[in-house]
């Protein structure tokens, strides 16, 4: 079998970095076949940008690329975060427009690009994941590389209209027609992406999911919605009960039942919303008050971004108000935590939590809102609050399904995640855990790998 070779900008190497659901995915595929993760070391070098790391691990080396300040600034805190970012999440309104970002976009892609392609074989296969590395296709196949290219893209893909306020959107999304396959979350994604092939791209769609470029080349594109490792989550949370952070937890409640959240601290996680509709649910619903405690984690994220300090200014208010105007002597109504916990002491605290609140406005899948369900007691299960706006929303129908923006809706659906009989929570929640057995984090690989794989 050919070797594989997965591109991202944050690479899980051992023992640096704390492995994610997406991380463990990656490293059991490059373990299958053996091969190469290759992206940004996590390092800023004072002056220049290319100083190239190397780790062995198994059958797995990991590839890393050192980025000067300046290319971290406009390359990753600029034109990933601050523009690309907030135009695929549908936050026109946040999109910061410079022709700098967008050189260093351009530069930081090269730089990776003329690393990576010397050590590419004609026959292995390249997975490149996520927005930061759009251009990286057709910058490969510019150097001579001839393997086969394929992309996925963790976030949501908007609709033509708003891709269209980009100056260099047609330039940007040219490259995606270098790829031999291109990976979305949802159908809903793959339909804009071909609307927006039609209007924009100047491109045919020969059929649901055939493209063709005006110079006649041939590609995929297809839906592949991510998942997490089910089997491997259920264990986790059943472990996690004797962990001294989940007991204390347990303990810390006094009986009073449990809603968590779990989220980057990303305006594209509906965190201020969320925090209303709590402060909703305790006015709309007083015989609640008192009973159900609100605790969310939001590790700091992308902290050099200005409206990530914005909005870690504005929950700290509002957490404020809300314990003000709510708080007992003996009771906080929100517990907000800007630090990580980890992993399986998280999938810990979903089973202690009655209700899951992931309330994001734009989310490509969000795999809170999936280890949430995997991590139930099935005796006991916990009520699932989810967007309609997550991708994850497509698979997981047997969640309370909210408008986010909606805040009067979202209290309800807390107030009838807390009434809600056993028998209908253990209903929606095998509904949803049948879909997670089904597609878990090695069927989504396979099959994403399967078709990139297969002639076109
Ligand atoms: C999202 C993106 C990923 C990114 C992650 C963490 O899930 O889709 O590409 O790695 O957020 O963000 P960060 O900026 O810390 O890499």
């Amino acid at each position: 079998m050919s070797r594989l070779i997965v591109v991202s900008n944050r690479v899980a190497v051992p023992g640096t970095s704390s492995a994610g659901g997406l991380a463990v995915a990656l490293q059991a595929a490059l373990e299958e076949t053996g091969g190469i993760w290759f992206g940004w070391s996590g390092r800023i070098d004072p002056d220049d940008s290319g100083q190239v790391h190397e780790h062995d691990a198994g059958n797995i080396r990991y590839i890393t690329v050192d980025l000067s300040k300046r290319d971290h600034d406009d390359y990753y805190n600029g034109f990933a975060n601050r523009t690309l970012w907030p135009l695929l999440h549908f936050r026109v309104d946040l999109v910061d427009y410079s022709r700098i970002t967008y050189a260093a976009y351009r530069r930081v892609n090269a730089l990776f690009a003329e690393k990576l392609a010397p050590l590419l074989r004609d026959d292995d296969i390249v997975w490149i994941h996520d927005y930061h590395m759009i251009p990286m296709a057709k910058l490969l196949r510019e150097l001579g590389v001839t393997a086969r290219l394929g992309f996925f893209l963790h976030v949501p893909m908007p609709s033509s209209d708003l891709l269209a306020a980009l100056p260099q959107h047609e330039r940007l999304f040219e490259g995606l027609s270098s790829y031999d396959l291109i990976g979305f979350q949802t159908e809903r994604d793959l339909e804009r992406f071909q609307d927006y092939v039609r209007l924009f791209g100047r491109g045919r769609v020969i059929s649901h999911g055939i493209l063709e470029t005006r110079k006649g080349k041939r590609l995929r594109a297809g839906a592949f919605p991510i998942s997490i490792d089910t089997a491997q989550i259920e264990e986790q949370a059943r472990a996690a009960a004797a962990k001294v952070g989940v007991k204390r937890l347990a303990t810390s409640l006094s009986g009073r039942e449990l809603a968590i959240g779990v989220d980057r601290l990303d305006y594209s996680k509906g965190l201020p919303e969320r925090f209303r509709s709590f402060g909703r649910f305790l006015k709309r619903h007083p015989e609640h008050r008192g009973k159900l405690t609100f605790l969310q984690i939001a590790p700091v994220s992308r902290g050099e971004v200005l409206e990530y300090q914005k909005l870690r200014s504005e929950l700290e208010q509002l957490s404020g108000h809300i314990n003000g105007a709510h708080a007992e002597p003996d009771w906080t109504p929100v517990r907000y935590v800007n630090r990580n916990y980890p992993h399986p002491t998280l999938t810990g605290f979903y089973r202690l939590s009655r209700v899951g609140l992931v309330t994001p406005l734009r989310d490509g899948m969000n795999l809170v809102a999936k280890e949430y369900v995997a991590a139930q007691d099935p005796k006991n299960p916990g009520v699932l609050v989810l967007s309609t706006f997550a991708g994850a929303a497509r698979e997981l129908d047997g969640a309370l399904l909210v408008n986010p923006y909606d805040m009067d809706g979202v209290a309800d659906a807390i107030a009838a995640a807390m009434e809600m009989p056993l028998e209908e929570r253990r209903d929606r929640w095998e509904t949803m855990m049948a879909v997670l057995r089904e597609n878990d984090i090695t069927a989504w690989r396979r099959k994403y790998l399967a078709a990139l794989r297969e002639p076109i």
